[in-house]
């Protein structure tokens, strides 16, 4: 038996009880809709459409469940495994982790999404969504889980934050979009999750929350989101991916307005579906159902891994009972071939039938080359898993990796142009003779860079925030050792103290430097790992091993420290940032295998500082909106977002609250300017509504698939069938009740009229949403010293005579590359969504009347140029 790597733990939990069946039609939003097609203005989708019905019309019922349901964790080689259709030549996708990388061996520890959305630079964040799809893809991988948008940071404690872009719906979004594109033009599919509202780890699932001691927990937590807010703030990436065409989003464990989101019809078949015209699969996170009728019928089409529940034993909601379901009406046949349409759907659409690769060539439960081939069969057969192909060894990776590394770099203060150190391009300055650098947080782990289980530690510099969302470290550059390599070809001595907790030797060693590095961390990540009782979220927002201290002692001791926080979020830098012997602070999201090179690149001028906090970093903790900790006496948690859309920096400029670092800052060690700022109107808006929303296609009557065999005995194991324990099939064991013959006919409604919703209509919404209706231009000068990147911003503040708005909202941004005293012309193209509020009685998107006010700046509050508009 070989050694297991649970790269995911999920603790084993109690039996969760199997669906009671009935023969009740449900009622369901898109009755009058769906109807086991797709409605589509898009013709690439129509024609993946016209594929998967001619497909799926061939399969029996337990083959089409079998796309549906994944065959149990750790059944197969990828973290999340469907059922296959041999018969049809259809084979099992492969699931697999994560947002920044695949996990697996040999592939690389790319960036964290948080450091993509501080880089503010678009053409990188392709760039390196490039690079993870192409290595899923070699990998041998179908479904990529990710890009994360959802949570989007409202807590700044969330212990996932760091997965996605940055707290603010625009810049995730296009990080969204951008990495949906990138994965599927690689021919993969993209899973845009959690949908929705999974804004903090505490108590999103009850059996976690037991298992941390909350016993009085009834169920998960509950969001509750108002209608705007969902719109403007937590629905508006997803719309991006649905925008660009993703195939697959993933529903949330939390409840939304007490609904759980893999069953909350409105949600799924309502907004996501209807609303957003979202054409691929919903797929629940990992035992995120929680029966089996229920998700089906609020429009989850997928349950992954395909367990009922964490005891993994082979129970499943879905599987045999799907098709016990359906047979008894509980769920609709059409409903089932929806589900299969949509999910081959999906596969048509990327071009996954054109994949050379096959299937996996890595195993997700360990590293040797052979092993079990289902781990937790007992009857599993052994052989080769793991074919080892190096998958990091490409330019495209060790580019993205190390490029999105340094522009994530955000440096926050530098008195007296401390940094750069020397560089050939500014010999006026001379190199420091000796450099010490201090923290815990500069150097490797004890541990080792795989030092826990989902990286589940941090005894040394940080890459990475824990979780499902991390990846293997193939090697990793820890600050100390980029540094140092590069102190030493500059021959400037480097001595080191990495305990935080033995200062002794920081003392003797602090004063005798040109200049200290200072290094303090903080993490977080998944909630089925705790670090440190930070139960996934974060228990507050200090620095971690002790490093305050050492930074407070330190700076007593030389006038000349750097401080270099790496962390997953905001952290509070108030005890500590304006001492005067604090002569320059670097902050840095976790950045991967190749941070301490990045890092170094950075200190030396190598690269430009050019990032930018991707959230806003408080004066106060109190500043920001706390996640919920303390369980009601009820058992039942409310997280009420009764800030609604005023979260981040839309809530400090409101309430007038001075940050220490805004949304958008971060120094350059060159000066830039704005001029010539311009509004340049595109398309009229002759009405504040939207236009008509263009009719659907009625693909509806035309895509009913029945059962293509009438006989009961299809529902049955095939004969001679070789069973693996605990292994999800799609077979009945008896047609004790089953009808005799199977109905081979689709009794839905046809031709329905097909009238989307105002606010439908299109890929991610009304199809005039993303029309370009202004364009902002701005010229741009770098007036040096250093040649570089930066990332101009455009914000927007709407006419509030009808509905409160922030002062200032993130419309754009760009970032040119410029050479000494050299100039662009920046153009930021302004969509109809941009300058759109939802109205809740309309029921749609509307552009308020009145002037809107257009900032082009450095920062959220740093603003160089401002104009107008009147619609
Ligand atoms: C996470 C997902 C992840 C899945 C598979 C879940 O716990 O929430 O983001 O994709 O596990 O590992």
């Amino acid at each position: 038996m070989p050694r297991i790597i649970l790269t995911v733990v999920h603790p084993i939990t109690h039996l969760v009880s199997l669906p009671v069946a009935n023969n009740k039609r449900p009622q369901l939003f898109t009755d009058n809709l769906a109807l086991g097609g797709r409605l589509s203005t898009d013709a690439k989708w129509d024609a993946a459409y016209e594929r998967a019905r001619a497909l799926v019309s061939q399969m029996t019922i337990p083959e089409k469940v079998n796309l549906t349901t994944g065959t149990g964790f750790m059944s197969e080689a990828c973290v999340g495994n469907t059922g296959s259709v041999p018969r049809l030549n259809i084979t099992s996708l492969c699931l697999q982790d994560s947002p920044l990388g695949v996990r697996a061996d040999l592939a690389s520890n790319f960036p964290p999404a948080i450091a993509a959305g501080a880089t503010f630079n678009k053409p990188l964040i392709s760039y390196r969504g490039n690079a993870i799809a192409a290595e899923h893809k070699r990998k041998g991988v179908h479904v990529v889980l990710g890009p994360a948008i959802g949570p989007l940071g409202r807590n700044p404690a969330g212990g996932r934050n760091w997965e996605g872009f940055g707290a603010d719906p625009y810049l995730q979004g296009i990080g969204s979009r951008l990495t949906v594109r990138s994965i599927q033009n690689a021919g993969l599919v993209a899973t845009a999750k959690h949908f929705i509202g999974n804004e903090q780890e505490h108590f999103r699932q009850v059996i976690e929350s037991v298992g941390y001691g909350y016993s009085n927990i009834q169920a998960s937590i509950s969001s509750n989101i108002d209608d705007r807010t969902l719109h403007e703030i937590y629905l508006w990436p997803f719309a991006d991916a649905i925008h660009e065409g993703v195939g697959s989003v993933m529903c949330s464990y939390n409840q939304v307005n007490n609904s759980y989101a893999c069953q909350n019809s409105y949600l799924i078949n309502k907004v996501l579906k209807e609303e957003l015209g979202f054409q691929g699969f919903v797929m629940s996170d990992w035992w995120a159902t929680h029966s089996g009728v229920a998700p089906a019928n609020a429009g989850t089409d997928m349950t992954m891994p395909g367990d009922a529940g964490w005891e993994l034993w082979g129970r499943t909601f879905w599987g045999p009972n799907l098709v016990t379901a359906t047979l008894n009406g509980s769920v609709a046949d059409w409903r089932l071939n929806d589900m299969a349409v949509r999910i081959m759907a999906a596969y048509y659409y990327v071009g996954l039938d054109k994949n050379t690769i096959g299937g996996p060539n890595y195993f997700a439960w360990t590293k040797q080359t052979t092993g079990l081939l289902h781990p937790l069969s007992w009857n599993s057969p052994e052989g080769v898993v793991n074919k080892h192909v190096n998958v990091m060894h490409s330019p495209i990776s060790k580019m993205a990796s190390i490029q999105t590394a340094r522009e994530a770099i955000v440096l926050l203060k530098n008195s007296n142009q401390t940094l750069p150190f020397y560089t050939p391009q500014n010999s006026a300055k001379t190199h420091p003779r000796s450099i010490n650098i201090f923290g815990l947080a500069a150097g490797p782990d004890p541990n080792g860079a795989n030092c826990a289980d989902g990286i589940g530690c941090s005894n040394g510099a940080l890459g990475s925030g824990w979780g499902s969302g991390s990846v293997f470290f193939p090697y990793f550059v820890t600050p100390y050792e980029g540094i140092s390599e590069r102190a030493r070809q500059n021959d400037i001595e480097v001595d080191y103290a990495f305990s935080s907790w033995d200062l002794d030797r920081v003392y003797k060693k602090a004063p005798n430097a040109d200049f200290n590095l200072i290094f303090g961390l903080s993490d977080s990540g998944e909630g089925f790992i705790q670090v440190d009782h930070n139960l996934g979220d974060r228990n507050n927002f200090t620095l971690w091993h002790n490093a305050e201290n050492v930074i407070a002692e330190t700076v007593k001791l030389n006038r000349n420290n750097i401080i270099i926080v790496t962390s997953v979020g905001a952290v509070n830098m108030e005890k500590w940032i304006d001492h005067e012997n604090v002569t320059a602070v670097i902050f840095t999201p976790p950045a991967g295998q190749d941070a301490g090179t990045a890092l170094a690149d950075v200190i030396w001028g190598v690269q430009n500082a050019c990032g930018k906090l991707p959230f806003t970093i408080a004066k106060n903790d109190t500043d920001y909106i706390p996640i919920l900790e303390q369980l009601p006496s009820d058992g039942y948690p409310q997280a009420n977002f009764q800030e609604g859309i005023y979260i981040d920096y839309r809530n400090f400029d409101a309430k007038n609250i001075q940050p220490r670092f805004e949304f958008g800052y971060g120094l350059s060690y060159s000066n830039w300017t704005v001029s010539n700022g311009k509004v340049i109107p595109i398309l009229p808006i002759n009405s504040s509504d939207l236009p008509p929303s263009p009719n659907w296609k009625d693909l509806g009557s035309s895509s009913c698939t029945a059962s293509s065999s009438s006989d009961p005995h299809s529902l049955l194991f095939p004969q001679n069938f070789n069973n693996m324990s605990n292994y999800i099939y799609p077979y009945l064991n008896t047609l004790e009740g089953v009808p005799q013959s199977l109905n081979t006919t689709c009794s839905i409604q046809q031709g329905a009229p097909l009238h989307p919703p105002l606010a439908g209509g299109g890929l991610g919404g009304n199809p005039a949403l993303w029309e370009v209706v202004y364009q902002v231009s701005a010229t741009v000068t770098n007036h040096g010293p250093y040649v570089g990147s930066y990332a101009f911003q455009l914000y927007l503040g709407f006419p509030t005579d009808t509905y409160d708005s922030p002062p200032r909202q993130l419309r754009g941004f760009e970032k040119p590359n410029l050479g000494i005293n050299n100039s662009a012309t920046l153009s930021f193209p302004l969509l109809r969504r941009d300058i759109s509020v939802w109205d809740t009685v309309k029921q749609s998107w509307v552009v308020p009347k009145g002037t809107y006010k257009v900032y082009v700046g450095y920062s959220s509050r740093d603003i160089a140029w401002t104009g107008s508009f009147v619609v």
